[in-house]
């Protein structure tokens, strides 16, 4: 026994510490081994795994990958698997259609069948893109785990989102989503846009801002999908819209459907058509209506301009505590579908405002320009009202990052946008 003062340090706890030391080693080891043993079973059965054993695999990659934030390639195989060979529907949209998957340990995912073939000359962009969406993380995105990029499948791997979409809940039989609920989505919505624009590396245009693409988990906080998927898919040629530009109609901004510049100030136009549709939880446009209130934004537009928002927020059903909130939602939503893109705020501005954190000004007519036909640029400013916003966004345009990896199973062109097989 060591006593205070004899320079004896070596007493029971330092020898309790040692043991605990020596014995996580020897379980390392044994782990090591085991892991050595695994690997070269599978090797000398030709890389060729039964589904069971694959799948495991699969997932035990599939989560390391995850855990690093790395895009993963499958196989159509895997995919096939995990989808039960694509049965369960979730919905399609203009790039192709979802289905719901899940993986050996229980992970669900949601696999978005691309339309359209998978040229080879296409490959490596894909790649680029892919590997781009797939590093952008944030609480309010719908994290792409991989893809599949192969002749007779191109998919995305998506996590899987337990209460769909928002449109569901806005338009659909099922509007149980409360006001503080829809302030929040609404809220967030803007954070994950707000992040694509201004916080990511590469600044990320999404274009196709609407109710579809906004998914709610399973306390329905939102997330923002289909992120880079216009760059991805080369959306001109591929989704048709009744414009024959980008976007949804009703959603796309003004810029989107003219021969004019197009900024990341298209979204801020989409979020706010948005946003109308989350403060009348009716679809913009409803010709069943009388004709004052068919088109809502221009409704809303009349009765701010009046300065009479009572009536507007008590047909809306708003109760009285709710009705300042909802009264900022409107102008924030004005402000947004402005036509000149210099004045839409920026994204992260949308989120000050509806958090209350700033004073929002009485909007000018958003609607103006429409009424008078004009052939006027909506990046310019033409003499119309105009604010600046203060604005820390940066000038970034959407492009592809070029990472590295030392992945022996992967082509150059995977390894060259860090892209790993989900397994080998
Ligand atoms: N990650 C996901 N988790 C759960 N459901 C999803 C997921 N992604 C898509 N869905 C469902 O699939 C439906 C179709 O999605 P899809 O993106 O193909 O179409 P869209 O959003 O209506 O149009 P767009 O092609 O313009 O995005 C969605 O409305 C949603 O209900
Ligand atoms: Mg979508």
């Amino acid at each position: 026994m060591s006593s205070p003062g004899t320079g004896n340090t070596f007493d029971g706890s330092t020898a309790t510490y040692a043991i605990v030391i020596i014995a996580a080693i020897i379980i390392k080891v044994v782990i090591l081994v085991y892991v050595c043993r695994k690997r070269s079973q599978i090797q000398s059965s030709n890389n060729v795994c039964p589904d069971s054993q694959f799948l495991t695999l699969t997932m035990d990659k599939f989560l390391n990958d995850m855990e690093r934030e790395k895009p993963i390639r499958f196989t159509s195989q895997q995919l096939r698997i995990a989808t039960d060979n694509f049965t369960n529907l979730l919905g399609s949209g203009g790039f192709g259609a979802v289905y719901k998957g899940m993986f050996s340990n229980g992970t669900m995912v949601a696999v978005k069948v691309l339309y359209g073939s998978s040229d080879k000359r296409i490959e490596e962009q894909f790649m680029a893109e892919v590997s781009t969406i797939g590093r952008v993380h944030h609480f309010n995105l719908v994290r792409l785990y991989g893809f599949c990029f192969e002749q007779n499948l191109r998919a995305l791997v998506y996590e899987y989102m337990e209460n769909g979409s928002l449109d569901k809940f806005l338009f659909g039989e099922d509007k149980k989503l409360g006001f503080q609920q829809l302030r929040a989505i609404a809220v967030g919505t803007a954070k994950g846009i707000a992040y694509l624009h201004e916080e990511c590396q590469h600044r990320i245009i999404h274009y196709d801002i609407k109710p579809g693409n906004v998914l709610l988990d399973a306390k329905f906080l939102p997330k923002v999908a289909d992120f880079g998927l216009a760059k991805l898919c080369n959306r001109e040629n591929t989704h048709v819209t009744m414009t024959g530009g980008r976007g949804t109609p009703g959603y796309a901004a003004p810029e989107l459907w003219a021969p004019y510049a197009v900024t990341h100030k298209c979204d801020v136009y989409s979020f706010g058509m948005l946003l109308f549709e989350i403060i009348g939880k009716r679809r913009n446009f409803d010709s069943n209506l009388p004709e004052s209130q068919e088109w809502f934004p221009k409704w809303v537009w009349k009765k701010v301009e009046a300065g009479n928002v009572v009536e507007l927020l008590i047909v809306c059903g708003f109760e009285e505590m709710d009705k300042d909130m909802a009264e900022r939602m409107m102008k924030t939503a004005l402000w947004c579908v402005q036509y000149q893109q210099d004045s839409r705020p920026s994204m992260s501005i949308v989120v000050k405002m509806l958090e209350g954190a700033l004073e929002i000004p009485t909007p000018p007519n958003p609607f103006a320009t429409y009424l008078i036909g004009s052939n006027v640029v909506p990046n310019k400013n033409n003499g119309s009202t105009h604010t600046t916003w203060t604005d820390n966004s940066c000038d970034l345009e959407s492009s592809s990052v070029v990472a590295r990896s030392t992945l022996a199973c992967a082509t150059p062109v995977m390894r060259k946008y860090g892209i790993e097989m989900a397994s080998t």
